[in-house]
């Protein structure tokens, strides 16, 4: 049986935050890999436009209008996507940060929004995916963060909500596991994304060019995902080598 990316051909896959940065690369590299992509993003016009009239051409392509902090749309989603065919796999990487993240400067709405969005947003799609991908033995990658593991300077609540993150993939992975369902965390540090130029002072030219790039971590995602039934990457820590070191910012 072949272990590359020709085996997510035809796989039926949801990808959040697929208007930019990394779930805009991931959805497009399994398009082009032959997977069936389900895209969802709150600015889906934008991924639509990104993603190329040439991808929807090709029928692999679904994108649709998904803000995951409001459960009730993500539970329709995932119906009507289960009407169709059920899902394979689910790659969460919506997320976001606001400027003023410091201890000093957060506040209840920023604290809320963090957590709303890049935890509880997570749950409730996995949640929603888990009866599809219990039935097809499917698998969830979760975008986390090296802040999960180490302090930086994304703040105090963008780091809660990515240890959180990683809690609840190793919590599902936990119980579900032996009905076939992997769970893999993927933590980048520096992306040349959107959300560092969210940053109150965002990297010079300098360093984003020696950033990771989106399409580095959609290569490790389709990696993951590439891998035969048996065997789950469980985490996965990914460095921009000529920056960072572990435990380093
Ligand atoms: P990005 O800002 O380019 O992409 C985030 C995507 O999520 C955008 O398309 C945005 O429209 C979407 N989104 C935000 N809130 C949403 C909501 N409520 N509902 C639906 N979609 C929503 O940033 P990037 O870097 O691609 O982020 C992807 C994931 O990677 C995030 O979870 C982020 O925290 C994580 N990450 C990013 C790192 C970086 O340095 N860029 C490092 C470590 C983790």
């Amino acid at each position: 049986m072949s272990i590359g990316p020709e085996r997510l051909k035809g796989r039926v896959v949801l990808v959040t935050g697929t208007a930019s940065g990394i779930g805009l690369a991931t959805a497009a590299a399994l398009v082009d890999v032959g997977a069936r992509v389900h895209a969802a993003d709150f600015r889906a016009p934008l991924a639509q436009e990104r993603l190329g009239a040439h991808r929807l051409a090709s029928g692999l392509l679904t994108v649709h209008q998904l803000d995951v902090t409001d459960p009730g749309a993500v539970d329709a989603l995932l119906d009507r996507i289960g009407e169709e065919a059920p899902l394979d796999a689910l790659v969460c990487c919506a997320g976001t940060n606001v400027a003023d993240r410091s201890l000093e400067q957060l506040t209840d709405a920023s604290w809320r929004l963090l957590l709303e969005t890049n935890l509880t947003g997570v749950f409730s799609c996995v949640r929603a995916a888990m009866p599809q991908l219990r039935r097809t033995r499917g698998h969830v990658v979760v975008v986390s963060s090296v802040s999960a593991l180490w302090p930086d300077a994304s703040g105090p609540a963008y780091q809660a909500s990515k240890a959180g993150v990683l809690a609840l993939v190793r919590a599902a992975a936990f119980e579900e596991h032996e009905r076939g369902v992997r769970f893999t965390s993927i933590l980048p540090a520096m992306v040349a994304t959107e959300l560092l130029h969210k940053r109150a002072k965002p990297p010079s030219p300098e360093v984003l060019a020696q950033c990771l790039q989106p399409e580095d971590l959609a290569a490790t995602i389709i990696f993951v995902l590439s891998l035969p039934e048996r065997a789950c990457v469980a985490e996965l820590t990914v460095l921009p080598n000529a920056l960072q070191v572990l435990g380093q910012t």
